[in-house]
């Protein structure tokens, strides 16, 4: 039974609040989530989303992507509720310095069984814009089956965009997971 997610991925820690700040307060970063994520990324908003993460539950749900023992991004899971509590979303973002060098398709590889064997979910979604190639060849590259499309779902900087919807389900993950392709 996996306890934790591997590396790239590691728990959030107090001391990650400046290289969270120097990640995250970035553009090109913001315009691809959710508005919740701070535009402007404040040293204010980096201490309480640590302090969040240090008093969560026992279910773990957010993690820090690790590299050189910095924290420059983020993957985690918002799980669902009533008839889909076995259901969870996975979202992640990296530093845009260190783009294109596979740290998201790893980290996403690294939670999957955290998900799938600690979390005991049936089913992990991601919704991408639909001008995110990257974010969905991310969730190709780790096994995800490309679902549907949203049509006009999000207003994002005023503008209307669909999302697209990528989704893995436990026997998805099993066979992921047989033919090695899950494994960083
Ligand atoms: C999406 C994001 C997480 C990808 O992180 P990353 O560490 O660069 O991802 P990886 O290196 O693992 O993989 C990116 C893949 O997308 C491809 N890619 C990048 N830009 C692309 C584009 N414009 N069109 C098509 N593919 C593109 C890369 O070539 C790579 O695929 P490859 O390995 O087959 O060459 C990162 O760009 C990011 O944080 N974006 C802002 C936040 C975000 O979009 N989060 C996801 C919300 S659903």
């Amino acid at each position: 039974m996996v306890t934790l997610p591997g590396p790239p991925v590691r728990l959030w820690r107090s001391g990650d609040e400046e290289s969270l700040v120097r990640h995250a307060d970035n553009y090109a970063v913001w315009r691809s989530l959710r508005d919740r994520f701070p535009r402007p990324y404040t040293l204010d908003d980096a201490r309480r989303w640590i302090e969040a993460q240090l008093q969560a539950p026992e279910r773990l749900m957010n993690f820090a992507i690790e590299r050189h023992g910095e924290a420059v991004g983020g993957v985690g899971f918002i799980p669902g509720s009533d008839v889909e509590s076995r259901t969870a979303e996975i979202g992640y973002w990296v530093g845009q310095s260190l783009w294109g060098r596979g740290l998201a398709t790893a980290a996403v590889q690294a939670v999957l069984p955290y998900a799938f064997e600690r979390l005991e979910l049936l089913r992990v979604f991601a919704a991408v814009f639909e001008l995110n190639p990257a974010s969905a060849r991310v969730l190709e590259k780790a096994g995800f089956v490309r679902e549907g499309v949203l049509r006009d779902a999000a207003i994002k900087e005023g503008r209307v965009t669909s999302m697209i919807v990528y989704g893995m389900t436990l026997s998805d993950w099993d066979a992921v997971r047989r033919s090695g392709a899950g494994v960083v």
